[in-house]
């Protein structure tokens, strides 16, 4: 055999074993088909309604549509399901965008992969998950892209902070967890973090800990610097902060029956040295900062399948938003990161820039519009007076309204803290 058709035969057999399957998409393309593959739980009985749609604004009115929420202050709970599989000995991949078109207060967007042996009528917040992935908004304080993984029964939240974004556009969102349990996250196909899942998690006990029968010897000096035992306090140290104003006189009128015995006024002294304190110098017997010596910890073993679930069966969106108005779409399950990446380009990447300009558009036409309404307004100065009244009494009925709404309203815990801290 030739040198070169060794190399190709060594090209081919790469190509086929890095052959790259695709467990799940869903683009919403086919109208209300969606239906039938997407099932609502109904572990509760008032879970917010997705509806299908592109939004306001969007790059491509067919392939931008997607599952909206359409509904304030609901928890949501909506899956689908696809042939089971394992990541095992493969990478895994998932991909998603996000676009909180209504300029989301609070509000979840993430999504969670579950085992096949989930019971989709029943999905809640607290069914097992392998995965949960996506980004998650609450309030000014939470902003972030969760990357949760379930180990051994336990989920187990990443230790870095991934910021996600909070804008009103759609992004792509993309988690890569490798067989060589490494990771990587994916805002719009641009890294935004990577690492090792066992350095970045706390699936394992540490690896090494603090030696428990390692003591600080007594005699173990830390102070680097000493007061100098040569120094000595001078013998005219100490001299009165204040003394008697030497240039004060006693007033020629001051009678000391009626005004009692004269006394000059106090003064700083300029003579005054105030407290002594001895010359610092470096300690002779300074050992240096005493370092607690580590061992392996017993309690440490190493996994290298960490990245593993034996089943993944079902991909679910169990959310909690306030302000509704989340489309979710481009959904992709896979094996290659590379087609992932291909795809997001396809996807979000034909269609971002037109979604933006029709924003954009749309935002310039409110502009003069409003401009408009408000020349009208200053012409019609009289009129408006009047209208002022009824307004008021309009929106004091407006509030009543949604004061009581409110109260109606369900609440997830955050939610309620960050309304007390309003
Ligand atoms: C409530 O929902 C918000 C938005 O998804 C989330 O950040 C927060 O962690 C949730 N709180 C609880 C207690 O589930």
């Amino acid at each position: 055999m030739t040198p070169l058709s060794l190399l190709c035969m060594a090209v081919s057999v790469a190509l086929i074993t890095a052959e790259s399957t695709v467990y799940f998409r869903e683009q919403f393309e086919d109208g209300d088909s969606w239906r039938s593959r997407w099932v609502e739980s109904n572990h509760k009985s008032d879970y917010g309604k997705f509806v299908l749609t592109a939004g306001k604004y969007y790059g491509d009115a067919d392939k931008d549509k997607g599952l909206q929420t359409s509904q304030d202050a609901h928890f949501y709970a909506l899956s689908s399901r696809f042939e089971d599989f394992s990541n095992m000995d493969q990478s895994l991949v998932i991909q998603f965008t996000v676009k909180h078109e209504q300029s989301i207060d609070c509000g979840g967007g993430y999504i969670k992969l579950f085992p096949s042996d989930l019971k989709q009528e029943d999905m809640n917040g607290d069914s097992v998950y392998n995965i949960m992935f996506g980004p998650d908004i609450c309030g000014p304080g939470t902003k972030k892209v969760h990357v949760i993984f379930n180990y051994k029964g336990k989920n187990h939240l990443i230790n870095k902070d991934i910021r996600c974004k909070d804008d009103e556009y759609t992004h792509l969102y993309t988690l890569i967890v490798n067989p060589d349990n490494t990771y990587e996250v994916k805002i719009d196909n641009k890294k935004v973090e990577s690492g090792s899942l066992e350095e970045d998690w706390d699936f394992l006990p540490p690896k090494k800990i603090k030696d428990p029968e390692a003591k600080k010897p007594a005699d173990w000096d830390e102070r680097e610097k000493i007061a100098d035992p040569d120094d000595k306090k001078p013998e005219d140290w100490d001299k009165p902060e204040n003394i008697p104003d030497p240039d004060a006189k006693k007033p020629d009128d001051w009678d000391d029956e009626m005004d009692g015995e004269w006394e000059p006024p106090m003064v700083t002294n300029p003579e005054y040295n105030g407290e002594w304190k001895p010359r610092q110098i470096d300690n002779p017997a300074y050992k240096g900062k005493w370092v607690h010596p580590e061992i392996d910890n017993p309690e440490y073993t190493p996994d290298n399948e960490i990245y593993k679930y034996n089943s993944i069966g079902v991909i679910g969106l169990d959310l909690w938003q306030v302000k509704s108005g989340t489309i979710f779409d481009s959904f992709l399950i896979t094996n290659d990161p590379k087609l992932a990446e291909e795809v997001g380009y396809e996807t979000w990447g034909v269609t971002k820039d037109t979604e933006k300009k029709m924003k954009e558009s749309q935002e310039e036409d409110e502009r003069k519009k409003r401009e408009e309404e408000e020349e009208t307004r200053k012409e019609d100065a009289k009129d408006e007076e009047q209208d002022e009244e009824k307004e008021e009494d309009e929106e004091e009925e407006e509030e009543e309204q949604e004061e009581e709404e409110e109260e109606e309203e369900e609440e997830n815990e955050t939610d309620s803290k960050l309304k007390d801290e309003l």
